[in-house]
């Protein structure tokens, strides 16, 4: 990096809008949606997609509710002809979606794109040159005048050829190309000329496309920009303002949000934020968080994880594990923290009602994964950052084992350390086993071999059991109002009782004939020491004496 003070960079600039709106307006309508996947997201792979690749995907973005798909850029390529025509004579293209095809304004490759075309029932044709200085200059060596010509001239051709396309409802999108740099009053000057020539109607009107070809400033900036535009375009109702962002940035999302408060109507972006460099918009990002507002934003992502198996396998692309909504680990806390309010959070929403009716409010969780196609089993993992909230989440969740609240520190520890000194995350069935390990299998050096009750009178029992004691066999006895209490006195009688009983429950899992009794016991030594134990057996009573073994095992 150049050492401060920088001259190699300097800052943008500003828009003169000080009367600007966008920062007090809300979104409050979806947008129109036009897929660039199959262009610009297309144009960006190491390896292009294949007519078979690109077939996939366009009934993907079909069935996800796009009604507006650039399909490509036929006049550029074969496959890129191929496809448009595969779509058309196949029949392919389902009622009321438009197939968009992006051209540069010259002669040879318009007339080409209408090739293409021929037999759509409803096409976009999308033609574009660039206006920023940087390119004027740079790549044209072309005055402002030459490139207003070539963008009328571009236009004047699509209008003249239109009779070629007597079947074909058209809709002309024109783009002035790296708009992000251009001069706001000179992107204006040139969308005024083209309306000109192309004549727009409120009933039909133009869409003009004001891309952030590259992303060169905080996203305020790309609002100041659409709202000027939008304030001082003439005849703004003949046009629908259009976004296409890039990420250069990492802004792209942003940039987004804040061009439809500044008052644009449509927006290009592709799933996943394929595209160019550092991408275009990220469809999915924007669309969820809308719906994440209360807003429905008219696209279909409640299966994000087939979008993102079809995304990946067409383009060659991966998701990143924290991708917003897509991404493996985003509804996924490793904190303890996080993973304690989210059960509660959980807990409370069950509890309260856990239907569409209720607002979502659940801590860490921005929308309810299921609305996606995401699972709650994803939800908690453990490793050796994770609390004693999301072990007892996990045991209770998958395991239907609710254990006493006074006990989750103590198995939550324990697999604290079983993660850290494997140094790894442990998968919800390694937490059970370990549970099972400690607490269900631990019989040293206590084991319950044997043991009857008989009851003495109304309120009270004999235990009869047949112990081992590290390995000696024991019979003992004792009596007690209840089973667990009988052989207490019985462990008390042959010299063992160490302990004081503090707690004791049980609940059942499961339902029908597969019922199963858990119970859970809480020891304390005179000095203060606490254990808890749990037994586990279709039998209430024995899972009450085996929770008393567990714990005693633990204390010992
Ligand atoms: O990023 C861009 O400017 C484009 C145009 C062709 C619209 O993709
Ligand atoms: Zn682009």
């Amino acid at each position: 990096m150049q050492k401060a003070p920088i001259t190699k960079y300097k800052p943008w600039g500003v828009i003169d809008l000080p009367h600007r709106q966008w920062p007090n307006r809300t979104i409050d309508q979806a947008p129109l949606w036009c897929s660039v996947d199959l262009r610009d997201g297309n144009q960006a792979l190491p390896i292009p997609m294949g007519v078979r690749e690109k077939l996939e995907l366009f009934e993907l973005l079909c069935e996800i509710g796009f009604k507006q798909i650039e399909i490509g850029f036929p006049s550029a390529a074969q496959t890129e002809f191929d496809f448009a025509r595969k779509l058309i004579e196949d029949d392919l293209v389902p009622d009321g979606v438009a197939l968009q095809v992006l051209t540069q304004a010259r002669e040879h490759l318009i007339r080409r794109s209408f090739e293409s075309l021929q037999g759509a029932e409803k096409a976009i044709i999308h033609v574009y040159n660039s206006t920023s200085p940087l390119q004027r200059r740079v790549t044209f060596g072309m005055s402002k005048e030459q490139i207003k010509q070539i963008a009328v001239e571009g236009v004047s051709l699509v209008k003249k050829l239109l009779p070629e396309l007597p079947d074909t409802e058209v809709q002309l999108e024109y783009s002035p190309e790296s708009f992000s740099d251009t001069e706001v009053e000179f992107a204006l000057e040139v969308c005024e000329a083209v309306m000109d020539a192309w004549e727009p109607t409120v009933q039909n009107p133009i869409i003009l496309n004001l891309p952030a070809t590259v992303e060169l400033f905080t996203p305020n900036v790309h609002a100041d920009q659409i709202e000027w535009f939008c304030g001082n375009l003439r005849e703004r109702d003949k046009a629908i303002i259009s976004l296409h962002t890039h990420n250069d940035r990492g802004t792209g999302t942003a940039a987004t949000e804040l061009g439809l408060l500044a008052g644009a109507d449509r927006v290009e972006g592709t799933l996943f934020g394929n595209g160019e460099r550092t991408g275009n918009l990220d469809i999915v990002t924007v669309a969820l968080n809308m719906y994440s507002q209360g807003l429905h934003p008219e696209l279909n992502f409640s299966h994000i994880e087939h979008i993102r198996e079809v995304y990946e396998k067409t383009t060659g692309m991966t998701v990143h594990e924290r991708h917003p909504y897509g991404g493996d680990l985003v509804f996924t806390a490793f904190s303890g923290s996080h993973q304690d309010a989210i059960k509660k959070g959980m807990d409370l929403r069950q509890k309260e009602g856990d239907t569409d009716d209720f607002h979502w409010q659940v801590p860490y969780l921005s929308i309810d994964p299921r609305d996606i196609g995401r699972s709650y089993e994803a939800i908690i993992r453990i490793n050796s950052q994770s609390g004693k909230g999301g072990v007892a989440y996990v045991l209770s969740r998958e395991f239907g084992l609710d254990l006493p609240k006074a006990m989750h520190p103590e198995v939550g520890l324990i697999m604290n350390e079983k993660a850290d000194s494997e140094s790894r995350e442990l998968a919800a069935a390694e937490i059970y086993e370990t549970f099972k390990q400690e607490y269900l299998e631990k019989d040293i050096p206590l084991k319950l071999l044997a043991y009857e009750t008989h009851k003495v009178s109304s309120d009270e029992i004999t235990c009869t059991a047949t112990i081992k004691l590290n390995e000696e066999s024991l019979e003992i006895s004792g009596n007690g109002n209840g089973p667990i209490n009988a052989f207490v006195h019985a462990l008390e009688e042959a010299g063992l009782k160490d302990f004081k009983l503090t707690d004791y429950r049980q609940h059942s899992i499961g339902g029908g004939s597969a019922t199963e009794s858990a119970a859970f016991i809480q020891l304390q030594t005179k000095a203060g020491r606490v254990a808890h134990g749990c037994g586990i057996h279709a039998s209430i009573e024995k899972s009450g004496l085996l929770a008393l073994v567990s714990a005693y095992n633990r204390l010992h």
